[in-house]
């Protein structure tokens, strides 16, 4: 099985692989791409332990101390490096207009000349001197009607070791694929091709990034990034913005949704998806410990970034989440704010950003009040409080990351790896806005939530390049995720609750949250974290048509007497401050409303400017 594919290259297949499509496209990337060697990742412990060895001896991992965290690793990112770069990001859809005003897009031939086929084709040679690793990974549990598989081919052992923990990877999912299964194939290179001789650096890159889809023939390029969503591509190149197509084509969706189970003291459980843009706190929500007040309550993650959701025979939607671990944000992260995310971290994790300690474990901003005396930062100089207090410099990268599997988690839910999924009782969908949206409000039907999911705003964070803090709107927390037209997926959406409707199925119920509106005094006023429970609360009373609220211009929102506030000292007067609607806030935000179903008019579903209609109509009988 060992075909020579250029003089001096063995493709190296191992007898178990047995799909000669697979073969035949490794030789031909091998051969583009002009890589040294090529490896096959078995997702093997031994074939881990001996990647992130290797990576130590390249300088690119340091071990942190056993002691301290077991068999856990630091890499620290070219500065240049640390981020999504959405503005690189393409749909190559064959026409425009099905790539949509909220993607680049450029034509699919011109594309793949730039990278495949033209004279000066980005990929020509551009893993000289590296080895291309064959990643073979499942999104879903392995061998479920519901799962899809994909194949990596990068250049970069630091993707492969990341994907061991954020998919089912190796030799199992070939066994799955058998001779002639689909899967997406998906190139990856960072793009720093080495000539004989050349040392390597620690974090090689490229300045030029690029990271390109074809929806139509389900494929995914990426060039000249190793960081985060550019390069583990199973992540948002795959399960969302791939995906997202095939569940369009396939009548399923896929989501930038987290997933939690809710268990009440009579074992009564139900299930929620959430979406939140990057860096909203979806990690803290999907492993929340309810408040001493809860007393019984037990909430379990499924998943803490992304759910792929289909309709059952019973008529209700089931969710399952296709990745294997949690690529989160570290900074802010403790044990106040996610305690069970803080117990995922003890072993067998690696580290990307945050700041070494002198005895060899990690810091980051809001691990602990008090930061150590001294620290190596990010960027492997010398930090101390007052060097930070004088030049403010950080020691972590505000979007530095932790990679681990879910299997750390203590708040696992059973049913985590459940092919069949859990069934959805209630979205949520949660921007980041300091003023104008209340705390929490019901849309009256599907249409209405829809529209609060279509028009959601948030603040930018650190997880993508880019200017932070600003209000951009961010539609279902899926605009840098959608692999489509934005107004076709809304139409998706609005298909698939018809559909369900039809069916004669309850729908879930759909919410719009806001844990970060601002006081006067510029702080937060709803304490957040374990304290969300209260809101998942009232959501379960109205899901159990027991609970009260009041109806508004956009929808439902408790009162204060609507919601349990036992243990927690919070005034009618707070509560007041993140719930009310500011009348000329509003009549902004629908401005705002208003611009972006402009920019999205080609193909907006009518359900939605006539909703618009509706609200204002209400706020200004108000
Ligand atoms: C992520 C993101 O990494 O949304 O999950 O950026
Ligand atoms: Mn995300």
């Amino acid at each position: 099985m060992n075909q020579p594919v250029m003089e001096g290259l063995r493709l190296n297949v191992p007898a178990y692989v047995k799909h000669q499509r697979l073969i035949g496209w490794v030789a031909e990337i091998a051969a583009l791409t002009q890589a040294r060697d090529v490896y096959w990742c078995d997702g093997s412990q031994a074939e881990y332990d001996r990647l992130c060895t290797q990576l130590v001896s390249a300088g690119t991992f340091k071990k942190l101390n056993p002691a301290k965290r077991a068999n856990s690793y630091l890499a620290c990112s070219d500065p240049s490096d640390v981020a999504r770069v959405e503005d690189r990001t393409y749909i190559c859809s064959a026409k425009k207009e099905d790539a949509g005003p909220t993607n680049n897009w450029m034509d699919p031939t011109e594309m793949r000349s730039l990278l495949q086929t033209g004279d000066k084709a980005l990929f020509k040679g551009c893993m000289r001197g590296r080895t291309l690793y064959v990643v073979p990974f499942s999104m879903g549990p392995l061998g479920s009607p519901i799962a899809h598989i994909g194949i990596e081919l990068s250049d970069s052992p630091y993707v492969a070791v990341n994907m061991r923990t954020m998919t089912r990877m190796g030799r199992p999912v070939l066994d799955v694929l058998g001779a002639d299964g689909t899967f997406v194939p998906c190139v990856h290179t960072v793009a720093a091709p080495l000539e004989a001789g050349q040392a390597d650096v620690k974090w090689p890159c490229n300045q030029t990034k690029y990271i390109v889809h074809f929806p139509e023939t389900r494929e995914i390029w990426s060039y000249g990034s190793g960081y985060g969503g550019n390069a583990l591509l199973g992540k948002k190149c795959f399960a969302l913005r791939i995906a997202s197509t095939m569940g369009r084509d396939q009548g399923w969706l896929a989501e930038h949704m987290l997933i939690l189970g809710v268990t009440s003291p009579e074992g009564k459980k139900y299930h929620f998806a959430a979406a939140f843009p990057s860096a909203c706190g979806k990690t803290n929500f999907s492993m929340l410990i309810p408040p001493a007040a809860f007393d019984g309550w037990k909430v379990t993650t499924i998943g803490d970034d992304i759910a792929w959701i289909k309709p059952a025979a019973d008529g209700r939607l089931y969710a399952i989440n296709p990745e294997a671990g949690y690529f989160g944000v570290a900074p802010g992260t403790n044990t106040l704010t996610n305690f069970n995310c803080m117990a995922s971290l003890n072993k067998d994790v690696i580290f990307t950003n945050v700041a070494l300690t002198d005895d060899g474990d990690v810091w980051w901003e809001g691990m602990t009040d008090t930061p150590p005396v001294h620290l190596i930062d990010w960027q492997g100089k010398d930090w101390t409080p007052a060097i930070a207090k004088e030049t403010g410099a950080k020691a972590a990268h505000p979007n530095a990351r932790f990679t681990v599997s879910a299997i750390n988690n203590p708040a696992l839910d059973a049913e985590w790896d459940n092919p069949a999924g859990v069934p959805i009782d209630a979205f949520i969908f949660g921007g980041r806005r300091s003023t104008t949206v209340p705390l929490v409000t019901e849309a009256r039907d599907w249409v209405e939530g829809v529209y609060m999911a279509a028009t959601m705003g948030s603040e930018t964070t650190a997880a993508a390049a880019g200017q932070q803090g600003v209000v951009r709107r961010d539609p279902f927390a899926m605009l840098p995720f959608m692999g489509y037209n934005m107004s076709d997926y809304f139409q998706h959406w609005l298909d698939m609750g018809a559909k369900l409707t039809a069916s004669g199925a309850k729908l879930p119920k759909i919410y719009c949250v806001n844990w970060f509106r601002k006081g006067a005094d510029g702080k937060f006023v709803w304490p957040g974290y374990g304290e969300n429970m209260r809101v998942l609360k009232w959501m379960l009373d109205r899901v159990e048509g027991t609970g009260a609220g009041e109806e508004h211009a956009f929808g439902v929102t408790p009162r204060y007497q609507d919601i349990n506030w036992k243990g927690l000292d919070f005034t009618p007067e707070q509560f007041n401050i993140t719930t009310h609607i500011d009348k000329a806030a509003w009549g902004v935000e629908m401005k705002l409303h208003q611009e972006l179903f402009q920019q999205l008019a080609y193909h907006l579903p009518a359900e939605l400017p006539a909703t618009k209609l509706k609200i204002e109509a209400r706020l200004a009988a108000e």
